[in-house]
């Protein structure tokens, strides 16, 4: 597919999607926000690709914010559905894929962008990454879900300071919260992330989606995690991936996933 505002590419089983505004230093406007969700959703389908890399273009933004130029005359109808649209498009999306979901922070991640980050399963960054939801400073709150995540990642607490003083943090400070899981200098950060994805991939894609699933309900209102979990559980039980798995550990061989 043909996009204007991100690039995609596929290689050993690593689909990486890049947002390329770095004029607008990769601000989210909503054709960006359409493309990343069709990039997205056809990642998930394609066979091939095993783990998902989202990073942005260019060295000093991974994306920094929503397009404020698009929503300044907004009403408060318009706002609400800014909102709600996004978060299913996108956010809601991105954080319930079946296929794992690295954000590779390659510079400022602010507002949308850290939002975007927060939605991915996990986060590495680059030393230079700033992370910060400046919303209040323009006069509204985050609204892709960031009062909600940031708070699961970082604790209530940081979270009311972070979003109450609009302030930004820098990425070792980012680490020390637990809101990234690694720091590497910015030239090592997509080999991190490949890295990582590597050793995603020698294990049951089916599994993954599954402890995905689990991982999640922990977070979901009114859903018991436990119940999910023995649910997804007994489910792995029927599929090839766990004959495969289990029969390559008694042969004392390394397993090869059928991925079914
Ligand atoms: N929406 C729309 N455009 C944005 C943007 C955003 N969130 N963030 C940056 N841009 C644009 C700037 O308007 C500028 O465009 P121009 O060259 O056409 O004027 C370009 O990207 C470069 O940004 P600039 O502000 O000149 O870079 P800087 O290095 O001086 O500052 C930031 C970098 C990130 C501190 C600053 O751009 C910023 O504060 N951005 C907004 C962050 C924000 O509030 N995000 C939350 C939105 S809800």
């Amino acid at each position: 597919m043909n996009y204007e505002n991100i690039l995609t590419t596929t290689e050993k089983g690593i689909t990486t999607i890049t947002i390329n505004r770095p004029s607008k230093l990769n601000a989210l406007n909503k054709a960006t926000i359409n493309e990343l969700h069709n990039a997205f959703k056809a990642a998930d389908e394609a066979a091939e690709t095993k783990v998902i890399i989202i990073t942005g273009s260019g060295e000093k933004a991974f994306v920094a914010g929503a397009d404020i130029s698009e929503f300044a005359d907004f009403s408060v109808e318009n706002g609400g559905k800014l909102a709600a649209e996004g978060q299913a498009l996108l956010f809601d999306f991105v954080e319930n894929l079946s296929t794992p979901v690295i954000a590779a922070v390659n510079g400022f991640a602010l507002g949308g962008g850290l939002e975007l980050a927060m939605s991915a399963h996990f986060r590495v960054a680059s030393d230079n990454a700033k992370m910060g939801l400046p919303e209040v400073s323009l006069g509204v709150i985050p609204g892709y879900g960031g009062t909600q995540r940031l708070p699961q990642l970082i604790g209530k607490g940081r979270a009311m300071e972070m979003v109450m003083t609009a302030g930004m943090i820098d990425a070792n400070k980012a680490l020390s919260y637990g809101l990234v899981n690694h720091v590497v200098a910015p030239e090592e950060l997509i080999t991190l992330a490949e890295k990582i994805a590597n050793k995603i991939m020698r294990n049951s894609s089916v599994a993954i989606s599954k402890a995905i699933k689990a991982v999640n309900a922990n977070f979901e209102d009114g859903v018991n995690g436990f119940n999910v979990e023995v649910e997804q559980f007994g489910a792995c039980f029927g599929t090839e991936d766990f004959k495969e798995g289990t029969t390559a550990f008694l042969e004392k061989r390394k397993a090869d996933f059928p991925g079914k």
